[in-house]
């Protein structure tokens, strides 16, 4: 006679976005079926022992790229993604990640929203996915005639309901008017419209890429200045091209776009501190406004740009990301605290993964790529930054920026996180899993543990003090990267089964999950978003009042 239930997890101390305790979770058919003190062990099928570890809801990662070659800039030469729906779900089950959100995007010579998601679907159904997965759409050409026709489309018949835009990458950006058509076309479906904000001219600027109008005078004050013009070009002096400024700036400017005709934004990957104030600010006057902050703000600085720092060696490129991480770590510590009091509202990978012995990869910005650029021995050749600044090497416009962490994330936030007392358990969970399922209107099928609601997604944690710590290296991890930024790191805890759906797909080191595992999702609205608050609606000094009326 088949039992009760299907799976039941004993002795955890169970762990969701508000509560904590020692609870006993059946699961029958895929879904959460019963949580008690309780459980006999005899009533399913088979019973794992947490052993009074914590178990919480699967993790939610709502920012990763997967299959999705990327022009960043301003350099504008197009990347390699190194995973694809198979290999990058593999790491994301592997680090505790039970549902990604990836990015369908659209190329400037593409027109239509709905051919460039199937194209992406039939990419995702080829490979499979271990994981469960859904995706946002990437706009780049805004022509409003087609987001009238295709936006609802691809809300009611694919569950798309958020889009990305670009302020930076030569490849990407929109202008001011179509970052207001988009949000003006996003706003009337609920559309969640997320911000990659940078201010691409500064960038561009700094960097030498568009110069000043054609006048001698002008020429004298400003060539002089920018990073190629001075040499400065290897991987580190992609951070010094974006300074701290230059995404506060595109973050206030989002922010008043969004304010004047009322459409929530989410800023997705903030680095640094002057942005999370100016997101701070404008959640204080009651705009809805959130953000999304990742691994690499809080472990990575200007200083690991510097590292291997010498002409030749572009090991430095492995951090190279944008927005960068901050000068040095008090911007870390200020996005510790935006984690702790509610500025931030998800904590996502943003795996964007290129390998870095490749020349589709990393190695795009070394023109004479050496056959070694591991180590911090390289030679330091001082001529041998003339070849550089002209062109006849590497340059860091030229490689691809974005770091990989699908498999991390989920580790690095609980081992600095939570077991070093920075953040609570619940909201571990919260950042982790339960906002992004309600950002993103998955909620409360993820990111929650409600019986007969909920899938049974979960990851259960090694208890106290039984693993062994270890220093992290690449070859733990199973993305189809060949480096982690996050090298050398100490853990002292890990997931240690990922469950997805009642089925377990990642046991004590083993990977037990098929790429046939994975469900697209179809998703809802926001079930976070809000309109914003009367008072602040009705301000006809910030808000263009009359638009809706
Ligand atoms: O450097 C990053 N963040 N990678 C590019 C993808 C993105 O989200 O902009
Ligand atoms: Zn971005
Ligand atoms: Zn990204």
């Amino acid at each position: 006679m088949s039992k009760q239930f299907d799976l039941v997890i004993k002795n955890g101390v169970v762990v969701t976005s508000g509560d904590v305790g020692p609870l006993d979770i059946a699961i029958k058919d895929g879904k959460i079926a019963h949580l008690a003190a309780s459980i006999p062990e005899d009533a399913a099928e088979r019973a794992i022992d947490a052993e009074g570890a914590y178990v919480m809801p699967g993790g939610v990662d709502a920012h990763v790229h997967l299959a999705q070659d990327f022009t960043s800039g301003p350099g504008g030469v197009t990347g390699k993604c190194a995973d694809d729906f198979m290999t990058g779900s593999r790491s994301a089950i592997c680090g505790g990640t039970t549902t990604i959100i990836a990015f369908a995007q659209q190329n400037r010579w593409e027109e239509s929203l709905l051919d460039v998601v199937t194209a992406y679907d039939r990419g995702a159904s080829e490979t499979g996915c271990f994981s469960d997965y859904a995706y946002h759409i990437i706009i780049t050409r805004p022509d409003v005639e087609m987001l009238k026709r295709e936006l609802p489309v691809l809300v009611n018949e694919w569950g798309i309901t958020s889009c990305k835009l670009f302020m930076t990458y030569t490849a990407m950006q929109l202008r001011d008017n179509e970052l207001l058509d988009v949000m003006y076309e996003a706003r009337k479906l609920a559309v969640t419209t997320m911000i990659h904000a940078e201010n691409g001219d500064l960038i561009a600027w700094l960097t030498g890429e568009c110069g000043p109008p054609k006048s001698i005078h002008l020429e004298l004050i400003h060539t002089a200045e920018k990073l190629e013009e001075k040499g400065l070009i290897e991987p580190r002096y992609h951070a010094e091209s974006r300074p701290p400024i230059v995404e506060m700036e595109a973050t206030h400017r989002a922010i008043v776009l969004a304010e004047m005709i009322q459409n929530p934004i989410l800023f997705v990957h903030v680095g640094s501190a002057s942005a999370a104030a100016v997101i701070r600010k404008s959640q204080t006057r009651g705009f809805p406004v959130y953000a999304e902050t990742c691994p690499q703000y809080l472990h990575l600085t200007w200083e690991d740009l510097k590292r291997f720092h010498s002409p030749q060696c572009f090991e430095n490129s492995k951090m190279i990301c944008s927005p960068p991480p901050g000068p040095d770590d008090s911007d870390q510590e200020a996005l510790w605290t935006g984690l702790r009091n509610g500025t931030f509202t998800i904590f996502s990978s943003d795996h964007c993964p290129f390998r870095y012995d490749d020349i589709r990869g990393k190695a795009l910005g070394v023109l004479q790529h050496a056959p070694s650029m591991e180590g911090s021995t390289c030679p330091i050749d001082q001529d041998h930054v003339h070849d550089i600044v002209h062109g006849k090497t590497g340059h860091f416009k030229y490689i691809p920026n974005g770091c990989p962490g699908i498999e991390t994330r989920m580790p690095l936030l609980f081992n600095y996180g939570v077991m070093e007392g920075r953040i609570t358990p619940e909201r571990y969970v919260e950042l982790t899993s339960t906002a992004p399922a309600k950002l993103y209107g998955l909620y409360p099928k993820k990111g929650a543990l409600m019986p007969g609601l909920s899938d049974a997604d979960l990851v259960i944690w090694y208890p106290d003090g039984r693993m062994t710590p270890f220093s992290l290296t690449n070859d733990r991890l199973h993305h189809n990267v060949d480096y982690t930024p996050y090298e050398g790191m100490s853990f002292t805890n890990w997931p240690r089964y990922t469950i997805l759906r009642g089925k377990v797909v990642w046991a004590e080191g083993q990977l037990l999950g098929t790429p046939q595992d994975g469900e697209y999702l179809k998703r809802k609205t926001s079930q976070l978003t809000t309109a914003a608050v009367r008072s602040i609606a009705d301000d006809k000094r910030r808000v263009a009042t009359w638009l809706y009326k």
